[in-house]
């Protein structure tokens, strides 16, 4: 059975890996995370918040130290409030490179164009072997055009391009007028991967206290479907590599998610309920079923129920609107 595939230039040894998340900020945990299998390791990400803050304090005490009252730096947030600043993220990466013999995929998140994308180079000399760009964005002006978001990402894909030689990897949300175009213009710009997609956390209100909250729930596998979907739509349009993010629960999951069309699947939410050691469950029973069910390689299975090769492409298309909506009888 050969569970091996190639993503951005990398050789892994099978298409599953923890996707970006603090599970790899203890060494143990990844040192855990590789004995259950993963075929790399993606790092958390470093914020441009995080860097330009660090920037903007850097001269906010060169430029205000003889502030007594020391009251410039405090418009500044505070960097202990982040998991790992800048500098200690570029230190644990070499850590992690050297603790482990997978690739370490970094990650830089952030929307605009600046300075904190110089990053990028850091994190390649830091060691990583890949990189992958989170551009989580939330279009809150009106006035902005759909097409001058994606613009945006076109151009911090271009600065980021310049100074790296690793390959990166675009972390793209669902919310796209055209998701299967933009995926192509980033391909047609030199993106190596795509990540699909970015698991986007939505407000609530508290209506006691008046007040908008944010909490953080974990996926489940319902959310694996609208990944289904686009990457069905996009596999076989595109030459960069595919990773599914989002929804992953079990070995079922990994397999729809490479039938449809992905390279590789991350996983994240269920590795942070049952812990590193519920990815080598889901491995060894994706290596059974393929067994079981004759496949002799992931490559073999990879994008048989895409839109392009499956036997009722209607599923992925609005021909499916109608018959789902058909099926509610009251
Ligand atoms: C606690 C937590 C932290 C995360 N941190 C990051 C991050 O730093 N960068 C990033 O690109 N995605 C981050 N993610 C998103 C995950 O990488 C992933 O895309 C998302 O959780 C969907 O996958 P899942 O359904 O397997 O959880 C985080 C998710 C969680 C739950």
């Amino acid at each position: 059975m050969d569970l091996s595939t190639t993503y951005l230039g990398l050789p892994l040894k099978n298409p599953v890996m923890p996707g970006a998340s603090p599970l790899v900020d203890k060494l143990d945990n990844v040192r855990l995370l590789e004995d259950a299998g993963a075929a790399a390791i993606v790092m958390h990400s470093l914020f441009e918040e995080q860097i330009t803050s660090q920037q903007l304090a850097e001269f906010a005490h060169t430029e205000f130290s003889a502030d007594s009252s020391s009251e410039a730096g405090s418009y500044f947030p505070r960097m202990e409030d982040y998991a790992l600043g800048p500098d200690r993220y570029l230190e644990h990466i070499s850590k992690i490179k050297e603790v482990v013999d997978i690739p370490v995929i970094g990650s830089l998140n952030g929307t605009s164009i600046g300075g904190w994308t110089d990053h990028a180079k850091l994190i390649q000399q830091a060691g990583a072997d890949a990189l992958e760009l989170n551009v989580y964005y939330v279009a809150t002006d009106p006035n902005e055009t759909g097409m001058e978001v994606q613009m945006r990402t076109f151009n911090i894909l271009e600065e980021v391009k310049k100074s790296v030689t690793i390959p990166i990897a675009l972390k793209l949300s669902p919310y796209y007028s055209s998701p299967g175009n933009f995926a192509k213009s980033l391909d047609s710009r030199g993106a190596a991967g795509l990540v699909m997609f970015n698991r986007f956390y939505q407000p609530d209100i508290d209506i006691e206290e008046l007040e908008a909250t944010h909490r953080l729930d974990l996926s489940n596998s319902t959310e694996l479907r609208q990944r289904l979907r686009w990457i069905a739509i996009v596999h076989g349009h595109i030459k960069a590599d595919i990773a599914l993010s989002g929804g992953v629960h079990s070995h079922e999951d990994i397999i729809k998610g490479i039938m449809v069309g992905a390279t590789t699947v991350q996983v994240v939410s269920a590795l942070l309920k049952h812990g590193p050691g519920h990815l080598a469950t889901m491995i060894q029973s994706f290596e059974r079923w393929m067994e079981a069910h004759e496949y002799e390689s992931v490559d073999q299975m990879r994008g048989s129920m895409s839109l392009g090769h499956c036997p009722d492409p209607s599923v992925y298309e609005r021909a499916n609107y109608l018959k789902i909506l058909n099926l509610w009888k009251v």
